[in-house]
């Protein structure tokens, strides 16, 4: 029977120990209350290992070099990228590594289009090449919840194909209206884009039922898990998605490393993104051909040590459990839920079930711009994010210019959110509103 309970006041207090940056203090000694971790989490001392671990014994250039460090950093690469496969489900073929989650959903955009080229999708069964294939007037698919990470990139594929860019919008409590993908979807749809959770309501979108419209017309879907494969298990093959873009250095992980996990047919149907070394199979002065995925997405020289930190993040995850990381979620957001919800002078954004609310709580104060709210928090030590949070048409929908949110991590406290209430309670007061 798997362990779903949250952590324990002394367990929480011993994870915590192993993030050193959690001891420091900020603004004139202050304890540092980190409630950014939806922006970027902070990092255990086994990641920082790792990484030092890589540069000070196995340092060379990957897939590359004919000594014992080059075959050295080649493995701790490979091995990295099986363990990191395996945190979401998936074999190691499956997955590319990556800058970040932007760039894995900018991937899959960009060779779409280079799909488009004569000549691109030659040798491809003809059903799968039709289903790559964007036309003018074909259409894609996103919500209004995205992050600009997944929508810049498909406006961009609809500009250079001619495909038509469509939207999904809300439910009046912030969550997907699932239902309208009906109206929208058709034989036209040719990728269908969407968050997992959206970072800034925090909603947890319902996958399944989206994939499962998504195949009804036969169109690709994209998912942005950046901001659930953090929270809770998330496992490729139960999800019914194509595609599926995270980050690591949201995940507990360095920075400068994400992955895009790809249904291996599609992988191997699909042309490169970038170009040049590694990624190739044969190269003559006129032209080339291609590596089989992963390498034919990760051209040059690849970041070693961050995919090394990133699977020590993910078995540090996995040790403590993903399902207790989930419960651990579950109950602070409900706590900052109620904390905040007593206060009627702040109003929460997104879905105010927890079950259906995850990792953050975004909320706005009447009568003070969201940037007042942050800087009195952080006088406070409280570190929040400000702003449209890269989520500018989920704002204008709102019909608010920005918001502030709090977000969490597996090292987290109830503490924290009764600090963030209590330096929030100062505001009213000193921006002279009313409440
Ligand atoms: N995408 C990150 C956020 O939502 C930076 O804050």
């Amino acid at each position: 029977m798997p362990d779903r309970s949250a952590f324990t006041d002394a367990e929480l207090a011993a994870l915590r120990a192993d993030f050193p940056i959690l001891s420091r203090t900020v603004r004139d000694g202050r304890p540092l209350v980190y409630l950014d971790s939806g922006a970027t989490s902070q990092k255990p001392r086994v990641v920082l290992d790792a990484e030092r671990d890589f540069y000070e014994r196995h340092n060379a250039a990957v897939h590359r070099g004919a000594h014992q460090l080059a075959e050295e950093a080649t493995d701790a690469f490979e091995t990295a990228r099986r363990r990191v496969a395996a945190f979401i489900g998936a074999p190691a073929r499956e997955l590319v590594f990556t800058r970040n989650g932007t760039e894995a959903i900018n991937l899959v955009a960009y060779a779409l289009s280079n799909a488009c080229a004569p000549g691109a999708l030659d040798g491809v069964d003809p059903e799968l090449a039709a289903r790559l294939l964007i036309r003018p007037g074909d259409e894609i698919v996103v919500t209004i919840m995205e992050h600009h990470a997944n929508l810049v990139p498909w406006q961009e594929l609809a500009r250079r194909t001619g495909a038509v860019l469509r939207w999904v919008g809300l439910t009046d409590e912030g969550r997907l209206d699932v239902g309208a993908y009906d109206g929208v979807l058709s034989q036209r749809t040719k990728v269908v884009a969407f968050t997992h959770v959206s970072n800034v309501l925090g909603t947890v979108n319902d996958v399944a039922a989206i994939a499962a419209k998504t195949r009804a017309v036969g169109a690709l879907s994209v998912l942005d898990a950046c901001q659930s494969v953090p929270h809770f298990d998330v496992d490729v093959g139960a999800l019914g998605v194509d595609f599926l873009a995270f980050t690591g250095h949201k995940l507990l992980g360095p920075l400068g490393i994400g992955a895009l996990w790809g249904r291996y047919e599609l992988l191997a149907a699909l042309p490169p993104y970038v170009t040049g070394g590694s990624m190739i199979e044969l190269v003559r002065i006129e032209s080339s051909t291609y590596a089989a995925p992963p390498q034919r997405f990760e051209a040059g020289v690849p970041m070693a040590a961050q995919a090394v930190g990133l699977a020590a993040a993910c078995d540090y995850l996995t040790d403590l459990g993903m399902d207790r990381v989930a419960a651990h979620d579950r109950e602070l957001v409900a706590y900052a839920l109620d904390r905040l919800g007593e206060r009627p002078w702040v109003r929460i954004l997104g879905p105010r079930d927890p079950a259906v609310h995850c990792g953050a709580v975004a909320f706005t104060v009447e009568g003070v711009h969201p940037h007042d709210i942050g800087q009195i928090l952080d006088d406070g030590g409280v570190a929040i994010r400000t702003g449209h949070h890269c989520a500018w048409p989920l704002h204008r929908e709102l019909r608010i210019p920005a918001s502030a949110r709090a977000s969490f991590s597996v090292y987290t406290t109830r503490a924290e959110i009764d600090a963030l209430v209590e330096a929030l309670e100062r505001v009213p007061q000193i921006m002279g509103v009313a409440v």
